[in-house]
């Protein structure tokens, strides 16, 4: 007998960003949109509060949801922020984005489970229930009138009632793609009406460019009791991904599960990071960062969708959220040979669209949390590639 691993973690793809990055591995000369982070360290007062943590000490477990005051502190802000009641027992804080995503789908989905992904999408959203040995359906956005949209009618047939969950992502990782609120009612109405577990992952709600403090909440229409679990994380507004600090939202009559399954995944995320977090909450400087973040990825985003506009040969559909413009150029429809010429011979890192699944194929991720320096660098480089031969 050969000393494999079960056939659905064989089955698991690898990431096709990583396979594209290696190919740049050692080079210094490549300048890389690839990867969904900035290039700014977390700012220090965030990091002060972790070192006072482990100055004092904080060196131990805590409790498996997290420390009180930071479930509290977390309570207080989506409250404030999506005119929400949200409360701290509702609240689980995780080592991570990710991980909060695996522990839902862990507390929610069986094998043979049929889960209903809307993509392109963020590939750690449809490998974590498959890795649980669920039927993974997926549903297409499409591209009309120049941006993307998700045909409502068409995700509601899907959503049969012998679905056990649906996972939203919006502000969409790739595509930008934003759900309105009617929509959001919408399946909200038709998964109540069924049963269906509603996994929103809403870790880029305050990167929206339509004006709005933040991109509206599925939690906004939701009753206390509704099967619908929130992912939140602190990677991406407080610029801390290297931290390993996420949370959840979830219904009251799931909480007694909760602090089990975190206890066999990591058993609480560590005291100062979540210290970390507390501050970047709490403190006035908090909000702050997350403005200036945003006016910096605005004007990036308009250098890059400017710059990309002009280049004509490029389709990209509008959309208001994220961090990342997801474009595809006419006569290039191999996204993973586009994306290795790319890095190889113009020096430019791009993820290539498949890595979003099949949906992506023939398309490009352009990560734009980066200087517009920068991303001026990237356009002079993509429009010598368009130019060749
Ligand atoms: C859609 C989406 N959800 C969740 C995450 C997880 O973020 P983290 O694990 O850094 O908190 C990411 C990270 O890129 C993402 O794009």
């Amino acid at each position: 007998m050969s000393a494999t691993a079960r056939p659905q973690v064989s089955a698991l793809s690898s990431s096709r960003i990583r396979d594209i990055a290696n190919a740049g591995m050692g080079r210094t000369d490549i300048t890389a949109f690839w990867f969904g982070e900035g290039d700014e360290v977390t700012p220090p007062f965030i990091r002060d509060a972790a070192q006072k943590a482990l100055a004092e000490g904080e060196t131990f477990y805590v409790h498996n949801l997290g420390l009180p005051q930071l479930r509290e502190a977390v309570a207080a802000y989506e409250s404030k922020l999506q005119a929400i009641a949200s409360s701290p027992e509702q609240i689980a804080i995780t080592g991570s984005g990710v991980s909060a995503l695996m522990i839902a789908n862990q507390l929610i989905v069986s094998p043979d489970d049929k889960v209903v992904v809307i993509t392109p999408i963020w590939p750690n959203i449809a490998e974590a229930p498959r890795l649980l040995g669920a039927n993974i359906v997926r549903f297409p956005l499409n591209v009309a009138n120049g941006k993307w949209s998700l045909d409502l009618d068409q995700l509601l047939d899907t959503l049969t009632p012998d679905t056990r969950m649906v996972i939203v992502n919006a502000p969409n990782n790739p595509t930008g793609f934003t759900l309105d609120q009617d929509a959001q009612k919408a399946i909200l109405n038709h998964c109540r009406r069924h049963g269906i577990w509603v996994l929103s992952d809403e870790v880029y709600e305050r990167l929206i460019f339509d004006g709005s403090e933040a991109a509206p909440s599925m939690l906004r229409h939701a009753d206390p009791e509704d099967r619908i679990i929130r992912v939140n994380s602190f990677s991406k507004a407080w610029r801390m991904t290297g931290w390993r600090l996420g949370w959840l939202t979830l219904p009251l009559s799931l909480m007694p599960d909760v602090p089990k399954v975190i206890e066999y995944n990591t058993s609480c995320a560590p005291s100062f990071v979540q210290k970390g977090g507390l501050a970047a909450l709490t403190d006035p400087r908090g909000e702050q960062t997350i403005a200036a973040l945003k006016s910096g990825l605005a004007a990036s985003r308009s250098t890059l969708l400017d710059g990309l506009a002009h280049m004509g040969r490029i389709e990209i559909p509008d959309a208001d959220g994220a961090m990342y413009a997801f474009f595809r150029i006419e006569g290039e429809p191999d996204d993973m040979a586009t994306a290795k010429a790319l890095v190889t011979d113009y020096g430019l890192g791009l993820a290539p669209g498949s890595a979003f699944g099949p949906e992506g194929e023939g398309w490009l991720r352009w990560c734009f949390a980066a200087k517009p320096e920068n991303i001026a660098i990237g356009l002079e480089r993509l429009e010598r590639f368009l130019r060749r031969s």
